[in-house]
């Protein structure tokens, strides 16, 4: 094991200050159609009620070793990405563990592939090996400058499942923080970046690079894209938290610590030019309209917002952390999921385009109680069970955090 341990770190160093990473990717399929619904389109509400929720368990993968398990941090939980019948699961901090929960190997950022969809939980994880190239996603030359300097650790964390722009391409928006490991939060930078992944299918790679220009400072600017990425007809939306701070609670201002995620404000980009953020534009819901103004977070704006949660009675209880929007093909309809922290809950609300206008309130459509969650920290959804249960989006995978691990649940919508 120390043996092992020492290969990995020498590979970060060799990985230091690249913006790319390059991964061989095994020829593990499963088959996916990915749809492109129009902009608009008309929802069947078929009420949303629920016919079974199965619990696959724990992401765990058997090739490491069958009482082995991979443990995703409290930031890092584990979230989706499709591409050319690949699905991958990237993540933030995530360790290896035994049966003991013992820490066996870590990685600051990983990726994992998934076994079949009949089993969900089944995964094989392709970074915390010494073959491979590690971490999973790349430290620009600045952050390295600033690690250098200042002594610091930077630590990922993705929120959201990823966006297919093509059919070999997919974006996904990561959070940075760094601090100082003697001294936590000593000196604090951080912010959103996007990432771009993309299988080449001649030769089996994966490359992860990040654009150097789209890096979005947290506090100063909105996270657009952290909050969820959808890409239709040839724009990707990009959605992103806003924090309201109750007047009796500011604590922390917009800087995401001391508030509550409550309004969803959107920015559009056309896909093929994603990385230049000159291109994107920001939507106004109270007017309707686009800017290329950038608007920056210094106080709540939630006339601009597509979407407000604030349907329960407590500032607890309408505490976000993680949301995913998607196309359902079976409801005809964009479905935005959420869950607030507690007390625990998934919900489900539904409009004809990305943009809404959105019901409200949320239909709850699963009780985490039932499965022995008592806070629900991280739940993402993703409409990926396509080929198994016919209609894309009558079966759902639903990813729950309550504690350090991810399981995997299916749902099926009647
Ligand atoms: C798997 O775990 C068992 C029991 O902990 C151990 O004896 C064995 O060496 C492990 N195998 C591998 C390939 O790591
Ligand atoms: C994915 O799998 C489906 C079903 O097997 C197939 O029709 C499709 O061509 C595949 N797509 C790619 C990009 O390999
Ligand atoms: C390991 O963690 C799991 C899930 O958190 C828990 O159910 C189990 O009891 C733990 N095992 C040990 C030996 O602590
Ligand atoms: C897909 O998008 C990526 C990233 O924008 C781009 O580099 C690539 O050329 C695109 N591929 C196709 C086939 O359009
Ligand atoms: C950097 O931080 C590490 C971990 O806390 C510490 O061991 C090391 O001495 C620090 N180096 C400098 C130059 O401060
Ligand atoms: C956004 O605008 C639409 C259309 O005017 C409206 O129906 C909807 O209620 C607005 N959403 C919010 C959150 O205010």
């Amino acid at each position: 094991m120390t043996s092992f341990l020492v290969l990995v770190q020498l590979t970060v160093a060799a990985f230091a200050s690249a913006t790319s990473t390059t991964f061989s990717v095994p020829n593990i399929l499963t088959p996916h159609s990915e749809f492109s619904p129009p902009f608009m389109v008309t929802p069947r509400n078929l009420g949303f009620s629920v016919a079974s929720v199965s619990n696959w368990g724990y992401l765990h993968d058997y090739s490491i070793n069958s009482s082995y398990t991979l443990t995703s941090g409290f930031q890092g939980f584990p979230t989706l990405c499709s591409i050319q019948n690949r699905t991958f699961w990237f993540a933030g901090p995530v360790q290896i563990q035994d049966a003991q929960n013992r820490t066996l190997a870590s990685t600051s950022s990983s990726v994992a592939m998934a076994l079949t969809f009949s089993h969900p939980s089944w995964i094989r994880e392709l970074s915390p090996r010494p073959d491979s190239s590690w971490p999973v996603i790349p430290i620009t030359p600045a952050e390295q400058l600033v690690s250098i300097t200042y002594n610091q650790t930077y630590q990922f964390d993705a929120t959201a499942h990823c966006s297919l722009i093509n059919d070999t391409s997919a974006v996904q928006f990561w959070d940075a923080w760094s601090y100082n490991s003697g001294k936590y939060n000593c000196f604090h930078i951080g912010g959103s970046f996007l990432v771009i992944y993309t299988l080449d299918p001649a030769t089996n790679k994966l490359t992860i690079s990040r654009p150097a220009p789209v890096y979005q400072k947290e506090s100063i600017q909105y996270p657009y894209g952290s909050f969820s990425t959808l890409t239709v007809q040839g724009m990707t939306y990009l959605y992103a938290w806003d924090v309201y701070v109750p007047p009796s609670d500011d604590m922390g201002g917009d800087s995401g610590t001391g508030g509550n995620h409550r309004d969803i404000h959107v920015a559009v980009a056309p896909t093929s030019t994603i990385a230049d953020k000159s291109t994107w534009k920001y939507y106004d819901n109270s007017t309707g309209t686009f800017s290329s103004t950038e608007p920056l977070p210094t106080t709540r704006r939630s006339s601009a917002a597509i979407i407000i949660l604030d349907e329960f009675s407590t500032e607890f209880e309408n505490t976000f952390l993680s949301a995913s929007i998607f196309y359902s093909e079976y409801h005809d309809a964009y479905l935005l999921v959420y869950a607030p922290i507690y007390p625990p809950g998934i919900y489900v609300r539904f409009a004809p385009t990305p943009l809404g206008p959105w019901s409200s309130p949320g239909t709850k459509i699963m009780d985490p109680t039932q499965f022995g969650y008592s806070v629900v920290r991280y739940a993402l959804a993703s409409p990926i069970f396509f080929q198994t249960d016919g209609n894309g989006g009558q079966s759902l995978l639903l990813t729950l955090s309550g504690d350090y691990k991810t399981q995997a649940f299916k749902l099926n919508f009647s």
